[in-house]
C-alpha cells in the first residue's frame, strides 16, 4: 500500500472537532472586541521580507520567518505577526483614517519554531491594537481587553496572570546598575531567557557575554524587585486604572517581561498560566516609532496578540473547553430506490427551505445501512417514502432519539418535523 503523505511538520489539521474550537474561539474573541469598540481587518498573509526587517528583531526575521523568493525574484514571507502590516496599512491611508483607531483580526501566521507544547509552525492568532492614542493611560485598555477576554472564557485571577512591565522603566533601571548601552540589548535577552535556563546556566551565559559577576547579582536583585513598578509614573497610573475597572486580580509587576520584539518603547506585557505552566498566552505592548519606521509619519500604537494553542491546552486544564457538538444535521432523508433518489431529493430540498438542516443519502443502498449512517452521525430524524406511502400520499418519520415511528401526510411532513423539535 502507498503511504499517506505526512503533513508539514508544525502544522495542523482541523477535522470539524477541532474546526469548531476553531470557530468558538473566534467568536469569542469577536465578542469582547467588539464590545470595546474594535473593527475587524485583515492584512496579506505574504508580505515583502524588508517590511519586518525594520523592527521586528534578529530572531523572528533571520531564524524564524518563512522566507522564500516568488518567480519574479522578490524576498518575500508568510507572514510570522501581524504588526508591522498594520503599521503599513495605517502608513499608506494615514489622513483618512480616523483617530484613536482600534482594530483587531484573527488569522494564521507562521513562524520556524521547535513544535513543543503550546508552540507550533502554523498557529492563529487575535491581534487587538490601538493606533493613535499617545497617553500611557491607553495601554489600559489593551491590559483590561486580555482580562475581560480571560473573565469571557471563565478563566480566573488565580488561573492566568497577566505581567506587566515597562521598558522605559528597565532602560533607566539598568543604567542605574552600570549596564552600558552597548551591553543592553545583550542584557534584555538575558533577562528574556532567565526562565528558559537553570539558574547557572544563565549565570555561565551572562559571563561568556561579557557581565562580571556583581552585574550579573546587581541584575538578579533586580530581577527579583516586586516593587520596582512604584518608581514608574505610568506603571502606578496603569495598575490604579484597571483597579478601578475591577481588573486588578489579573495583574502583576513583572521586571522580567521585556519581550523579544524590538518595536516596544513602553508599557510591556505577557500573560501566562498563573502556575508558571509553559509558554506565554499573550504578549503585547507599546510602541512609538513603527508606523514611522515603515514609511508614516510618527504615530504610536499599543496593542497585543494571542495565539490559539496555548489558550486552548489553559482552557483544557481548567476544565473550560466548551461542549462544542459537531453533529451535522438533525435530519436524514433516506433513498428508498434507484428510481426515487430525485424524489427524495425534492422532499430535502423541500425540508431545507422550511428553515431546517437536512442530509439526503445521496445513494440507493440498503434501508440499513442508511439508518446505521443517520445514528452515527447523531441524526434525530430518519424521513422514509416507501413506494406504499408515496402511492397513499403519505411519508414516514422515525424519531431516532424517542425511538418512535409516524406516518404524515405529505403535505404536514415540515410542519410535523417542526412540532416535533427538529
Ligand atoms: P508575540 O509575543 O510574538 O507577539 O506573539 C503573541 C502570541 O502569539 C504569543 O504569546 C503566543 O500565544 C502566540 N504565538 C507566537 N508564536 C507562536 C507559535 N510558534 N506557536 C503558537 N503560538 C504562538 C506578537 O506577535 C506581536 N506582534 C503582538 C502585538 C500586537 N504587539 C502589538 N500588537
Amino acid at each position: 500500500m502507498r503511504e499517506i503523505v505526512q503533513r508539514v511538520k508544525g502544522t495542523r489539521d482541523f477535522y470539524p472537532e477541532e474546526m469548531a474550537f476553531r470557530t468558538w474561539l473566534y467568536g469569542q474573541i469577536r465578542i469582547v472586541s467588539e464590545r470595546f469598540g474594535y473593527q475587524e481587518f485583515d492584512a496579506p498573509f505574504l508580505e515583502k521580507l524588508e517590511l519586518y526587517a525594520a523592527k521586528s528583531g534578529e530572531e523572528l526575521v533571520k531564524e524564524q520567518a518563512f522566507v522564500f523568493t516568488d518567480r519574479g525574484g522578490s524576498e518575500v514571507s508568510l507572514r510570522p505577526e501581524l504588526t508591522p502590516s498594520l503599521a503599513r496599512m495605517v502608513a499608506q491611508r494615514q489622513k483618512e483614517l480616523v483617530y484613536p483607531l482600534r482594530l483587531w483580526s484573527f488569522g494564521p501566521f507562521w513562524r520556524y519554531e521547535q513544535p513543543q507544547k503550546g508552540r507550533t509552525r502554523e498557529f492563529f492568532q487575535w491581534n487587538i491594537d490601538l493606533i493613535g492614542a499617545a497617553g500611557h493611560q491607553a495601554d489600559a485598555e489593551l491590559l483590561s481587553i486580555c482580562a475581560d477576554f480571560f473573565r469571557q472564557v471563565g478563566l480566573t485571577p488565580q488561573q492566568v496572570r497577566i505581567n506587566v512591565n515597562n521598558r522605559r522603566l528597565m532602560d533607566a533601571q539598568l543604567q542605574k546598575i552600570g549596564v552600558s548601552e552597548a551591553l543592553k540589548p545583550l542584557v534584555f535577552r538575558m533577562i528574556d531567557r532567565r526562565d528558559k535556563l537553570r539558574v547557572d546556566a544563565w549565570r555561565t551565559y551572562g559571563l561568556e557575554q561579557g557581565l562580571t559577576d556583581k552585574s550579573i547579582d546587581l541584575l538578579v536583585a533586580l530581577l527579583d524587585d516586586k516593587t520596582l513598578w512604584k518608581a514608574s509614573p505610568e506603571l502606578t497610573e496603569i495598575f490604579a486604572i484597571l483597579d478601578r475597572m475591577g481588573y486588578a486580580d489579573y495583574f502583576e509587576f513583572d521586571p522580567q517581561v521585556i519581550r523579544g520584539l524590538l518595536y516596544y518603547t513602553g508599557t510591556v506585557f505577557e500573560a501566562r498560566d498563573a502556575a508558571r505552566d509553559g509558554r506565554a498566552l499573550l504578549g503585547g505592548g507599546r510602541y512609538e516609532n513603527l508606523v514611522g519606521d515603515v514609511g508614516g509619519d510618527p504615530l504610536p500604537g499599543v496593542g497585543f496578540a494571542m495565539g490559539d494553542v496555548m489558550i486552548q491546552v489553559a482552557l483544557e486544564k481548567y476544565n473550560l473547553l466548551p461542549d462544542l457538538a459537531v453533529q451535522p444535521a438533525r435530519i436524514v432523508v433516506t433513498c428508498f430506490d434507484a428510481d426515487s433518489l430525485a424524489e427524495s431529493y425534492a422532499t430535502a430540498a423541500e425540508i431545507r427551505a422550511a428553515g431546517l438542516n437536512t442530509i439526503c443519502y445521496p445513494e440507493a443502498v440498503k434501508l440499513d445501512k442508511q439508518l446505521k449512517y443517520a445514528n452515527r452521525i447523531g441524526a434525530k430524524f430518519v424521513v422514509i417514502a416507501g413506494p406504499d406511502e408515496v402511492a397513499a400520499g403519505k411519508i414516514t418519520v422515525k424519531d431516532l432519539e424517542a425511538r418512535t415511528q409516524t406516518t404524515v401526510e405529505r403535505g404536514q411532513l415540515t410542519a410535523f418535523l417542526r412540532s416535533a423539535g427538529a
